[in-house]
């Protein structure tokens, strides 16, 4: 039977575990940011989302009806189109080129219109309020 008793030079070895930080959890997480999803009938969903996740993806883990997202956020079916409301426009910025493009094949395009998979959530977008057109392209 082998000794498991530690020898007298224990001490002085590497210790078999290093003390590590401890994972994010619900202890210690950031408050995640708030999107407000409004429908063309008017009503209103509020949702935590992921940093690093897209508004789409986000809608999508949260049920919020009106996003279709056929394409899976490949940014090549404009079923993800969304209104940014004015006061988050210039936070939000502009659609790329290849978004504007995919943009021609929304239903009601409008100044204000993106793509909600080429929306990526950040703490700066906490509070971000869009709205859904009345149908998906
Ligand atoms: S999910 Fe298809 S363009 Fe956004």
């Amino acid at each position: 039977m082998a000794d498991i008793a530690p020898s007298s030079g224990a001490s002085a070895r590497k210790p078999l575990y290093e003390a590590r930080p401890a994972p994010a959890g619900p202890c210690n997480a950031l408050p995640m940011p708030k999107i407000t999803y409004i429908d063309s009938e008017g009503t209103t969903r509020t949702v935590e989302g992921e940093v690093g996740a897209t508004v789409m993806e986000t809608a999508i883990k949260n049920n919020v009806p009106g996003i279709e997202a056929e394409c899976g956020g490949a940014c090549a079916c404009a079923t993800c189109h969304v209104y940014v409301d004015d006061a988050w426009r210039a936070v939000v910025g502009e659609p790329s080129p290849m978004e504007e493009d995919m943009l021609d094949f929304g239903f009601d395009v409008r100044p204000s219109s993106r793509l909600s998979c080429q929306i990526k959530v950040t703490d700066e977008l906490d509070g971000l309020v869009l709205r859904t057109p009345e149908r998906q392209a």
